[in-house]
């Protein structure tokens, strides 16, 4: 056993042998089969090798082979960390009910009351613990937080965040107009105040994986002032920036009679300086081509979040017109306007909706599994702009990773004999859950199975 350092990661090298499948820019699947990984204490992978070359890695990287994690062939193989670009913290109580609403309503009725009550922060961290080991445990290694517009219960969520090791930006939510449930908005300058509030406090915290995110609700919660400070303070700061765009067709109605002189959804953003390269905004069901070409332009993500979309009612999403534009596209849970907190859930939803769009939309090339396995993972990290820190298994990146098992008791499906490894991965793209998800790590750190405390 490597002694622990205070980081919990051991004092020396950890060393895994067996396979990993990935994604690359080249390749949006590859599975590296028989391959040997070290990850150094700080959690950056050192080497990634073929298996046999072990003996001469055991002695440039002075470990012992007795020290090597080997996984069972077949059975185990790592993954990629799960990156969800989209899911609100604050929603996790109605997770899974409440979906009969269409967005505007739904917001009314169910969304803004729940989100009201995270001003208690007894409550805020009861429930913010669950939603933290829940998308833990279901191999989410980076989630991009909303939580409320309460500034020390987002950072309660940081802190929670930050005990259980997981990677994530936060939001404290923006909002300075809410006509119908008037108990929950800010004054302009509260939010602006409140945002920079949170920054700093979170910043004073230092942690080293917890990252703030400057988040304007979406444009019909916002006057033109309160976008304009925000654009501004992000941009002094060069913080990150998350949003909502064009999710539902009421929606773009109502921005477009805010903001007469404005080309579209995406330019309201781009005027209020809030569209750039560390912007990621949700949805984009209905984003012209023209607005592609813009986030194209100014390197900005978009979230997709396909549970949401169809949960809602909201539309459906094309996600090859984005590819194509090279928009850099990610996946979302959006719980709870999406009912699953997996993203493989995500994986799968966003399939169905590609083949859906297949069936009546002429000349449309379908999304493959393997392509959308890298927007779990690659894409998402991409379009969150970490993919220098994450995102797959490159030396010099940090090992977030899932070591998945095929062969737990209760498995949701079964291997059979004549299964290739493409298939086995199938079956746990399509079938798997978190039974499978037997060890998750952040940063060369094991998050799950939680520590007992
Ligand atoms: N648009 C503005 N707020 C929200 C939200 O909480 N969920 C979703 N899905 N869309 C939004
Ligand atoms: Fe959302």
């Amino acid at each position: 056993m490597a002694t622990k350092t205070p980081n919990g990661r051991g004092d020396r090298l950890q060393v895994f042998r067996g396979t990993f499948i990935h994604s690359t820019d080249t390749s949006p699947l590859e599975s590296l089969d028989a391959y040997i990984v070290g990850v150094n204490e700080l959690g950056k992978i050192m080497f990634i090798d073929t298996a046999d070359k072990d003996e001469e890695l055991s002695v440039k990287w002075r470990f012992k082979r007795e020290t090597i994690r080997v996984l069972q062939p077949r059975q185990e193989f790592f993954i990629p960390g799960l990156v969800d670009t989209h899911i609100h913290a604050s929603q996790y109580p109605k997770m899974g009910s409440c979906l009969d609403l269409p967005l505007l309503q739904w917001l009314i009725k169910y969304t803004f009351p729940v989100e009201a009550r995270f001003k208690d922060l007894k409550f805020a961290e009861d429930m913010y613990t669950k939603v933290v080991k829940r998308t833990l445990r279901n191999g989410t290694t980076t989630a991009c937080y909303f939580a409320t517009i309460h500034t020390d219960s987002s950072l309660k969520l940081c802190d929670v965040i930050d005990k259980f090791g997981q990677r994530a930006f936060v939001g404290k939510v923006c909002m300075d107009i809410n006509d119908i449930y008037t108990e929950y908005k800010e004054t302009t300058n509260e939010s602006v105040k409140e945002t920079e509030r949170f920054v700093a406090e979170l910043a004073k915290r230092k942690y080293p994986l917890v990252r703030p995110i400057v988040t304007p609700r979406f444009v019909p919660s916002c006057t033109s002032e309160l976008l304009k400070q925000l654009g501004s303070f992000a941009n002094a700061n060069d913080l990150h920036i998350q949003s909502h765009i064009s999710e539902a067709r009421p929606e773009i109605d109502v921005v477009n009679n805010m903001f007469l002189n404005c080309k579209n959804y995406s330019d309201v953003y781009d005027v209020h300086g809030l569209l750039n390269d560390k912007t990621i905004m949700a949805h984009g069901v209905y984003l012209s081509d023209e607005e592609l070409e813009l986030f194209q332009k100014k390197g900005a993500g978009i979230a997709h979040c396909p549970n949401s979309n169809t949960s809602l009612c909201s539309g459906l999403m094309n996600v090859r017109n984005a590819l194509n534009h090279k928009v850099n596209v990610g996946l979302g849970t959006d719980v709870s306007g999406g009912y699953s907190p997996s993203v493989l859930d995500a994986v799968r939803r966003a399939i169905d909706v590609s083949n859906i769009l297949s069936l009546n939309t002429p000349g449309y090339e379908k999304l493959s599994y393997k392509e959308v396995f890298r927007l779990a993972t690659l894409g998402g990290s991409k379009a969150l702009g970490l993919d220098k820190l994450i995102g797959n298994f490159e030396v010099g990146k940090d090992f977030d990773a899932v070591l998945i098992n095929t062969s737990v008791p209760n498995s949701p499906f079964e291997v059979f004999p004549e299964d290739t490894l493409m298939d086995i991965f199938q079956k746990f793209l399509f079938l798997g859950d978190d039974r499978n998800i037997s060890e998750v790590y952040v940063a060369g750190k094991q998050v799950f199975p939680f520590a007992k405390s």
